[in-house]
């Protein structure tokens, strides 16, 4: 292994290698805190062919990679297993917006570029780059491909996959495939691009993209709803997409409990309402400097949803500063259960006009399988995706861990049934492999192993992460 180090250290310079505690320790644990393992080391490459010399360098050792960008995955599947035999491969210098089309409406990137600052370089040039996340300050375009990640622009946009026109990709052999053509159009063969995005790093590594591009949104119109339950949310979403149309932008979805930990944990945070309800709707409609209409279009659905009794009231935003304020009670509350302390998430999506019927079934249970524990129940219900976090009963976080696997296997069994899927949107890491593969046919699962075997032989990008090692499954 000395000599692989070697290698790696001639492959990117002796400051990118990382192998002290304490220079690796943020690299090997993940968001969570729960998600952690150890490295052989952490490899910096700042370039797609220091890229293809680090894979080159590992595969001639044997040695597993295990590819990272901003590490907000929440499935550990950007973090090493606990052999220390793994080499993490850093996505973090690999920053460079390489060009902006605003006319062709591509942008051009690293695989290391922070959601954000694409976000930013596109807005700068008059453009729209929508995905959204909570995490957008940390998370890169590699991870976001890596997880074909959604957020709260996917009603409007689509999940990562709709954004991508093209990929360079170092291949688990070190060789470089430079698909960055931007085509709209493009029916040549097999879709390589798709193929890598939600692989998870399991078949190569991104280190460049082609994003798509989209008309400015400067005006909003944003509320903060109270509604009884999840079926007069879902009800609201029919009002929202009549009298909105195209405009509609965000339809996300929050239970008393999600924003009573916002308001315990969040600095600043306050109820935007008077009276307490069981559950909130941020809606938003978003369009161009020229759409005088959305205020009116607005005021037309909460009016709608008044008169059919779906909404018992809402904050309207009157000002950019309470659109901020808004947006942060729906994107507080990740960091405000964690801050709570011990939760079990899960990322569910089912057919939206069953949603209501299964939340209403699902509490039940987990009540049964564990007296007191919290169901934090929030999300992206416009897409049909519900964050289904339990929190652990007051003062009992063993207890929620003792019991995770039943209240696990009781929220995917039904999920099944119901014809949804148990990861809508974070991948199934290392944390979720053998669930995700215990819940697909025998064909879909021996068609991804062809697919892995096919551009990963040796089985060295990140083993065990998105399917099941052999023999564990
Ligand atoms: P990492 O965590 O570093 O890696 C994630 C996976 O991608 C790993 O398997 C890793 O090996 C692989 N990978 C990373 N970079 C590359 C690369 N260049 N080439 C190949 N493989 C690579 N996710 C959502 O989908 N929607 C949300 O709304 C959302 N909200 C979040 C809110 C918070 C507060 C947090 C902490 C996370 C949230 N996430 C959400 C999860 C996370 O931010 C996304 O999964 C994101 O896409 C991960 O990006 P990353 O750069 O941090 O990837
Ligand atoms: C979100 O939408 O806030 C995240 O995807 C949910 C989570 O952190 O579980
Ligand atoms: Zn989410």
């Amino acid at each position: 292994m000395n000599d692989l180090l070697d290698h790696l250290r001639t492959a990117v310079g002796d400051a990118h290698v990382l192998t002290d505690g304490a220079d690796v320790a943020a690299y090997v644990v993940d968001w969570t805190g729960v998600h952690a393992g150890q490295a052989l080391a952490v490899v910096r490459p700042g370039s797609t062919s220091e890229v293809a010399a680090v894979v080159t360098a590992c595969r001639a050792a044997g040695a597993s990679v295990v590819p990272q960008g901003g590490n907000t995955g929440l499935v550990g599947g950007g973090v090493p297993d606990a052999t220390g035999t793994q080499v993490v491969l850093s996505l973090g210098r690999m920053r460079t917006v390489r060009e902006v089309d605003p006319v062709a409406g591509t942008i051009t990137v690293d695989a290391g570029v922070v959601l954000a600052d694409v976000q930013d370089a596109a807005a700068q040039a008059g453009r729209l780059f929508p995905m959204s996340l909570g995490s957008e300050g940390s998370c890169t375009i590699g991870g976001n491909l890596a997880t074909n990640a959604g957020g709260t622009a996917v009603l409007r946009y689509g999940m990562t996959r709709e954004l991508v026109l093209g990929l360079e990709v170092v291949l688990p052999d070190g060789r470089i495939w430079d698909g960055l053509r931007g085509l709209r159009k493009d029916n040549t063969g097999y879709d390589l691009t798709q193929l890598f995005v939600g692989s998870e790093g399991t078949l190569g590594i991104i280190t460049g993209a082609v994003l798509r591009l989209f008309p400015a949104t400067p005006r909003h119109a944003t509320a903060w709803v109270a509604v009884a339950d999840v079926a007069a949310a879902v009800a609201l979403l029919g009002l929202a997409q009549q009298h909105a149309g195209a405009h509609l932008s965000t339809f996300e979805i929050a239970n008393r409990q999600a924003l009573e930990l916002v308001l315990a944990h969040l600095p600043g945070a306050s109820d935007p309402l008077a009276e307490p309800s069981d559950w909130y709707v941020l809606v938003e409609l978003a369009g161009a400097q020229t759409d005088d209409g959305l205020d009116d279009a607005l005021e037309a659905i909460l009016t709608a949803a008044v008169e059919a009794d779906l909404a018992a009231d809402a904050a309207i935003a009157g000002s950019p500063a309470q659109r901020t304020a808004l947006w942060a009670l729906r994107e507080g509350i990740s960091e405000a259960q964690k801050v709570e302390g011990a939760t079990l998430k899960h990322d569910v999506t089912l057919p939206i006009n069953r949603l209501a019927d299964w939340v209403a079934e699902i509490g039940p249970k987990m009540a049964a399988t564990l007296e007191g524990v919290r169901p934090v129940t929030y999300g992206h219900v416009g897409d049909g995706n519900l964050h289904y976090n339990l929190s652990a009963p007051v003062g009992g976080d063993d207890d929620l861990r003792t019991a995770a696997a039943d209240l696990s296997t009781a929220i995917y069994d039904s999920v099944a049934a119901g014809n949804g899927s148990i990861s809508a949107e974070h991948g199934l890491g290392r944390t979720k492999a053998a669930a995700g593969a215990s819940y697909k046919s025998a064909v879909e699962v021996d068609l991804m192993r062809a697919v892995k075997r096919a551009l990963d032989p040796d089985g060295l990008m990140n083993p065990g992460v998105l399917l099941p090692l052999v023999g564990q499954s």
